[in-house]
């Protein structure tokens, strides 16, 4: 049998295998079919898996069926065999009732495909938000060596001699169509405005932040997450990224290796440096999750609060993927927060160096975009966790809180960091849009707006829906965000200051369940607590008054995958993973190979 480096590679266990000679006749056939000859696929070179993200469902990562030839030139110049092959299509924008649902469906499924086929290594085309946390779960459970390769931002969006960004503009375009500024072919025309390319979102979404902090995991090569999409250097990444992983194949570099506890809080830092998103921590723990790390939310406060705001980029500042891309990049933001102490410079990347080299000498290359450490954007600029009596824990991005909304709600100087309201409650996304604008909820500018059944049980999946738009007569009045508090997630490229990700959620019993229109609560930054301000008495009486499930009603489900993720499901706090699949890893290790399939 051949080897890699005095290694034998799993893939000769379906190819060339001495030992089980029927079988190898019947694995090998199928896979000489399409043009691969019988001696190159029994050389002992490494059989080298594309994942691939791409697909007319995901616009955001289609650039990579593009992409994937100059990876396939990188793997045969380095002497592995591509395999290329699709993975469950996953688009923020189109997938209903949300992505999120399918995020755990891709990354189950890539697992299978990873240990059921002959592959030796895989490179993981990454891109839209969930594209990349599902890949590198399911690297990171199957544990052989991977590498990703972000597809890139779109180029900048413009209208009017102004920067569009994704998702940004959709927020604002429909704060001005509800204060009557634009019409309805306006509101079309100006979110299109923001999509001028392939690419994925060009602010600082989702997408940008994920596939940053896997180039700051040390998951991609170095310089190549912020590249926009149709640049000519993505191409040159793309192949470098399939000469890398032949190499990774050789050394036996593995996930394991590379996701450690230091590339954890590594990455953890660089998303308060970058204005991540806070889809961030669900993510991230549940790779570390599938990998064996341990991470909490409270890492993310301790770890991250403090790191101040470096990247210049929408929703938090101003700019959009290709400013951040020729400022510089992750490895910009990495070097220079290891110039100030911040980084475990000895973390590992997948090209074998350690961040310290990497990124210890790389320079701002715009200022405007990348702030130097010491004149950054904001100070304490990260994520912060608030926990009361309506959840163990919820997450509030500290990046985005605007002037307006510190001026109104963060401004009593007896409690600068506290502010007190009524509530206003919504029943699922339905609910708000259809009474957002009744005058009879009485909605002013102190009113906290709760929305509830939107997490990972009760929407299923997690809805991007906390960030909720005032009221049209109070966006009018110049209020254009009040402070949300909610079980579900919101987009990151939302600028709304909302306490989101609550867990536990309504729907398996969560404190938002007993909370009523009319209610007050304290909210208090300072202390990172949220409060209702009804007697524990009352809670436990409502508490009794709900269903005999014991939460907050949620509708039936819609398919099977409904129904199967909403068993296996945890909440947000701890990465909403299937909980069963977590007992599952380092398989391509601890499981030995699949059994033979005839
Ligand atoms: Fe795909 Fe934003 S919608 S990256
Ligand atoms: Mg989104």
């Amino acid at each position: 049998m051949a080897e890699e480096g005095g290694r034998k590679l799993r893939s000769q266990a379906w190819f060339d295998n001495p030992a089980n000679p029927d079988m190898t006749a019947l694995y090998i056939e199928r896979y000489l079919n399409y043009g691969y000859g019988l001696e190159e696929l029994q050389s002992g070179r490494p059989v080298i898996g594309i994942a691939q993200s791409g697909s007319d469902l995901v616009p955001c990562n289609r650039h990579h069926l593009v992409l994937a030839q100059r990876v396939r030139d990188g793997i045969r110049d380095a002497g592995g065999i591509p395999i290329e092959f699709p993975t469950h299509p996953l688009q923020e924008t189109g997938k209903r009732p949300t992505a999120g649902l399918d995020r755990n469906l891709a990354y189950i499924g890539l697992v299978e495909l990873l240990y059921g086929y002959p592959l030796d290594g895989v490179v993981l085309t990454i891109g839209c938000d969930k594209t990349t946390p599902s890949a590198l779960m399911a690297a990171a459970t199957v544990n052989i060596p991977a590498i990703a390769l972000s597809v890139g931002p779109m180029l900048n969006g413009w209208y009017e001699g102004k920067r569009t960004g994704s998702g940004t503009i959709v927020w604002k375009a429909r704060e001005m169509l509800a204060a009557g500024e634009i019409d309805y072919a306006g509101f079309i025309k100006l979110v299109a405005s923001s999509a001028p390319s392939t690419g994925y979102c060009n602010t600082m979404g989702t997408a940008t932040t994920m596939n940053s902090l896997a180039e700051a995991l040390g998951m991609s090569l170095p310089g190549s997450a912020a590249i926009p999409a149709p640049y000519r250097d993505r191409q040159e990444a793309a192949y470098e990224t399939g000469k890398q992983i032949v190499e990774m194949v050789a050394t036996d570099r593995k996930p394991s290796d590379i996701l450690t506890r230091s590339a954890f809080l590594n990455a953890v830092k660089v998303n308060s440096a970058i204005g991540g998103s806070t889809n961030a921590p669900i993510h991230l723990n549940a790779i570390a999750r599938h990998v064996g790390v341990e991470l909490t939310l409270s890492d993310w406060t301790r770890e991250g609060a403090d790191v101040p705001l470096l990247v210049n980029l929408q929703p938090a500042g101003e700019y959009l993927g290709e400013d951040y891309y020729r400022a510089g990049g992750v490895p910009a933001v990495m070097g220079e927060l290891y110039r100030a102490g911040l980084l475990d410079g000895e973390a590992v990347c997948c090209n074998g160096r350690s961040v310290a080299d990497n990124v210890g000498h790389v320079p701002i290359l715009d200022e405007a975009v990348i702030r130097p450490f010491s004149r950054p954007l904001k100070l304490a600029a990260g994520l912060t966790v608030l926990s009361g009596n309506l959840f163990d824990g919820a997450v509030m991005k500290l990046s985005v809180i605007s002037d307006e909304f510190r001026e109104r709600y963060l401004s009593d100087p007896a409690d600068p960091d506290a502010f007190e309201a009524k509530v206003v409650v919504f029943d699922g996304p339905e609910d708000y849009h259809h009474r957002i604008d009744d005058p009879a909820l009485g909605i002013d500018e102190r009113t906290v707006l709760v929305i509830r059944g939107t997490g990972p049980v009760g929407y299923p999946g997690g809805a991007e829906v906390v960030n909720m738009r005032p009221p049209a007569a109070l966006i009018r009045a110049g209020v254009h965000a009040l402070p949300c508090i909610g079980d579900g997630r919101q987009s990151g490229t939302s600028g709304s200051p909302s306490i989101l990700n609550a867990a536990p959620e309504a729907a398996v019993g969560g404190g938002l369940a007993l909370v009523r229109t009319g209610d007050r609560i304290r909210v208090d930054v300072g202390r990172r607590r949220v409060n209702l301000l009804v007697s524990d008495a009352e809670l436990v009486e409502r508490r009794a008054s709900l269903g005999g499930s014991g939460g907050y009603d949620y509708p039936e489900a819609q398919t099977p995958w409904q129904e199967i993720q909403r068993q296996l499901v945890g909440q947000f706090d701890t990465g909403a993973v299937l909980e069963p699949a977590v007992k599952y890893q380092r398989i391509a290790q601890e499981r030995g190979l699949p059994r033979d399939s005839h």
